[in-house]
């Protein structure tokens, strides 16, 4: 930790590079950063190794063996986006993962082996050739503690229970002017607030908002809190339509049974005991294997035309891979079925139905992770490159995280790289688009505006002036550095001030638990116009409700009332990005069904919906979908498995 007083300011903590989020593309970002010669920090709500990442079942897509190769997992990847994925990205995404696989092998990660010693592989959905490598069904919890070991072994300074609740970017008009200084933190210990400098830039790395929904496989801390930040501070998130929901999570608790079960040749079953899958003609050609979104639909229609089981769940069957199979490569599996199901799945079929999983959409980023804001970053599940378009294959979350992280780090650390070809910021951006929508969104005013960090001063903290100087050259940088961060921690104090002091009288469980059921019911696997209007409606309840939102625990110490109240702020905003997409995009694909619509519509529809928060109001335009590759463009196919 660095004390500095720089002029008039006194900032707390000092860094080249801040990252906040210390999952797997937090973590791997940290470790990029300092190998490139970088003082950095991870600055975490959670400790690291409690991270979401951690709960990753089923593997990592790498092209490793004879036969495969890093076009074939292009062509797969581009194919399952449904021809919504950049080119450059995804084939970034497929070179880039072998070595950083070879990478976790050499710092001793515990991959399953094959009887020859070579790290194991299985197929997954979507797949052409078996590429998922795995550590047993628990890949993720080894992933995260292998990078962890490498940051304490670098001697990184994790500051872990630091919440970080606002971004402190400097005032301009274009948000593609103004830079982020840091970020301002609440130590959940101490109930202190604290500002941290970047000299360099701010990673985010905060993972996705599966809390938006009420039946998700995501953890409890899972809200969206760095796209949220990013997004009020003038970032468009990109192609926020597209949530994957999971064709395989225990229907009482929404716990993930990996994609790997059926990768090992698990069997789906209606009530009729039919393989629906081949019987029903949902994937002639790979059955349970296809890509999530085709068995997800498939398993819900099952169950909404009177074949699913309680007409709530379908049957997941692996008893005939025998035991030492499944012990060795699914253990974890049984552990979590007799857990939270009480079902024995050596003697009994698992139940499972379809829940939130990943959000495909996030923060708009490059190759190298930069956003539109000099200085901010953003990788992982938070970010969208887009290496997954409409639809994410499962296995390459975990190499987006390690291989995005990776270049974040490094390009953040100023190591000299490529520049990126995925163009980034409003000026990108090809046409506007007006959303015929019931209620207006954005931000009820400017005091909600201020209230709610969007990161930047404001009329209403009264401190818009001299935030010019932050583009001066010199000392004048570094002073006003300070002052940006400054001010952002005094906005930020003001904040909690405000919901532990004030007279609001709502809380946050009761907007949160409205919000989470209203996007389960009509921003789901299908959707429709009448649906998706209501769910903004309901979202603006949640954020007039929000208005008048206080926190009854009034203590500095685990303030879990607090922190769910400033997290339920995030879910808000991200619901209604999430919704107001889906409204505008009027085709069928990936993971967005659209009643009335059911084409995917290439003609019009070869695009990114971008969501841009303008002074609080949302501004929705498009940018081109790059299918530009190395050696080929992508010619986009009827999807078919
Ligand atoms: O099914 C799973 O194991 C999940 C993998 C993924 O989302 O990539």
């Amino acid at each position: 930790m660095v004390q500095q007083l720089e002029s008039a300011y006194k900032i707390m903590h000092e860094h080249d590079v801040i990252v906040v989020g210390a999952g797997g593309a937090g973590l791997r970002a940290a470790v990029a950063a300092d190998e490139a010669g970088a003082d950095v920090a991870l600055v975490s709500k959670l400790h690291p190794v409690r991270s979401h990442t951690g709960a990753a079942e089923g593997g990592i897509n790498a092209a490793l063996r004879d036969g495969d190769s890093w076009e074939s997992h292009a062509y797969d990847t581009m194919k399952g986006s449904d021809y919504l994925g950049d080119a450059p990205a995804i084939e970034t995404l497929c070179q880039d993962s072998p070595g950083e696989v070879v990478q976790l092998e050499n710092w001793g990660m515990a991959f399953s082996r094959d009887d020859d010693g070579r790290m194991s592989q299985r197929p997954f959905g979507g797949l052409s050739f078996p590429r998922t490598t795995y550590a047993g069904a628990e890949t993720g919890h080894h992933l995260l503690h292998t990078l962890y070991e490498q940051v304490v072994k670098r001697g990184i300074q994790v500051y872990d229970e630091w919440y970080v609740t606002r971004l402190a970017v400097t005032d301009h008009d274009d948000p593609e002017e103004r830079e982020c200084r840091g970020v301002v933190a609440y130590e959940l210990q101490t109930g202190e607030l604290d500002a941290f400098a970047a000299r360099n830039g701010v990673i985010l790395a905060t993972g996705g908002p599966g809390q938006v929904y009420d039946h998700t496989t995501n953890a409890v801390a899972n809200t969206g809190d760095g796209p949220a930040m990013a997004y009020r501070a003038g970032v468009p998130l990109e192609d926020m339509e597209f949530v994957q929901f999971h064709p395989t999570t225990l229907p009482s608790t929404g716990v993930l049974i990996t994609e790997g079960v059926r990768g090992e040749g698990g069997i789906l079953y209606n009530a009729e005991g039919e393989r629906f899958m081949f019987e029903g003609g949902y994937a002639n050609n790979v059955g349970e294997l296809a890509s999530r979104d085709v068995v997800a639909r498939a398993e819900l229609t099952e169950i909404q035309e009177g074949r699913g089981i309680e007409d709530d769940y379908v049957h997941l069957d692996m008893r005939h891979l025998g035991e030492e199979r499944i012990v060795d490569r699914l253990e974890n599996i049984v552990h979590l079925s007799e857990d939270f199901e009480g079902v024995d799945p050596l003697e009994k079929p698992m139940p499972v139905k379809p829940g939130q999983h990943y959000q495909m959409g996030g923060i708009e980023v490059s190759e190298n992770g930069e956003t539109c804001i000099a200085g901010l970053y953003a990788a992982g599940e938070c970010a969208c490159v887009s290496v997954h378009g409409s639809n994410r294959l499962g296995g390459n979350a975990l190499p987006e995280l390690i291989v995005f992280g990776a270049r974040a780090g490094r390009h953040a650390a100023g190591e000299e790289m490529e520049p990126a070809s995925v163009a980034t910021g409003p000026s990108a951006g090809i046409d506007t688009a007006d959303v015929d929508t019931p209620v207006s969104p954005g931000a009820l005013g400017p005091d909600e505006r201020e209230a709610v960090a969007d990161g930047r001063p404001t009329e209403a903290d009264g401190s818009r002036a001299s935030d010019g100087d932050a583009r001066a050259d010199g000392g004048a940088v570094a002073v006003a550095a300070g002052e940006t961060v400054e001010r952002a921690l005094e906005a930020e104090r003001r904040r909690v001030d405000r919901l532990l002091n004030g007279d609001g009288d709502r809380r946050h469980a009761e907007i949160r638990s409205k919000l989470q059921k209203a996007m389960t019911r009509n921003v789901n696997v299908f959707r429709n116009e009448e649906g998706l209007k209501q769910a903004l409606r309901d979202v603006r309840a949640a954020r007039e409700a929000y208005a008048d939102v206080g926190v009854s625990d009034p203590s500095s110490t685990f303030n879990t009332d607090l922190i769910h109240t400033i997290e339920t702020r995030n879910l808000i905003d991200l619901a209604e990005a999430i919704t107001l997409s889906a409204l505008a995009r009027t085709e069928f694909r990936g993971a967005h069904w659209r009643e009335g619509y059911q084409e995917r519509d290439d003609e019009n529809w070869i695009r990114h919906t971008m969501l841009s928060w303008n002074e609080g109001t949302p501004e929705l335009y498009y940018t081109p979908v790059d299918l530009q590759g190395e050696n080929e463009e992508y010619e986009p196919q009827i999807r078919s498995y």
